[in-house]
């Protein structure tokens, strides 16, 4: 019986070790300590006005797109968070660029004008050129797009999605 119980606490050791581990590899290059925001303009007033109600571990990554954080945003203020316009307009660059993802193929004008930091005359042309070549396949092909900065689309690639 002894001998059962050693048997399965170390079954269960060693599960937990390959749980945490598998856990670990499904942050990925998540910053270390759990529930951090990545560096940024604007972090501090993040930090402080959206830890008000809830953990900060609500923002950290997850896939929300440029459109459901504008989306989510505005819900925080439908349910009460308090900012000026000036700290919101800091909130939203902050999480559009450096949390939200953008589906390239798909994505809405204003998306790429926000993520990729370009007016939005630049972002319409931007979405009218991939529309006249079918689509991106590569980073390459929306560089090569008319009005896009090539070294802000590596400093945002992780969040592009091309699928
Ligand atoms: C006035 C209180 C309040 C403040 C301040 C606040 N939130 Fe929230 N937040 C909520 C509530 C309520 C929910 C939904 C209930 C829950 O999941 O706890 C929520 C949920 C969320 C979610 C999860 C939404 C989802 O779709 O699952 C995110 C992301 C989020 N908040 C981000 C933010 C950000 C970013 C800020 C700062 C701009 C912020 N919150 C500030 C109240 C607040």
């Amino acid at each position: 019986m002894t001998r059962v119980r050693a048997l399965l606490g170390a079954a269960a050791t060693a599960w937990i070790a390959v749980a945490s581990v598998a856990a670990l590899h499904a942050r990925g290059a998540a910053p270390a300590a759990q529930g951090a925001l990545p560096d940024g303009e604007g972090r501090a007033v993040v930090e402080k006005l959206c830890s008000a109600c809830h953990g900060l571990d609500y923002l950290s990554p997850s896939r929300r797109t440029v459109r459901n954080w504008l989306e989510t945003i505005d819900l925080m203020k439908s349910f009460g968070a308090e900012a000026t316009d000036e700290q919101w307009r800091t909130i939203t660059d902050y999480i559009v660029g450096t949390l939200a993802y953008l589906h390239v193929n798909k994505g809405a004008a204003d998306e790429f004008a926000r993520l990729l930091r370009i007016d939005d005359k630049a972002a319409e042309a931007v979405v009218a050129y991939r529309e006249k070549q079918g689509g991106f396949k590569t980073l390459d092909d929306l560089k090569k797009a008319p009005g896009v900065d090539a070294a802000r689309v590596d400093a945002v690639k992780d969040r592009l999605m091309f699928e």
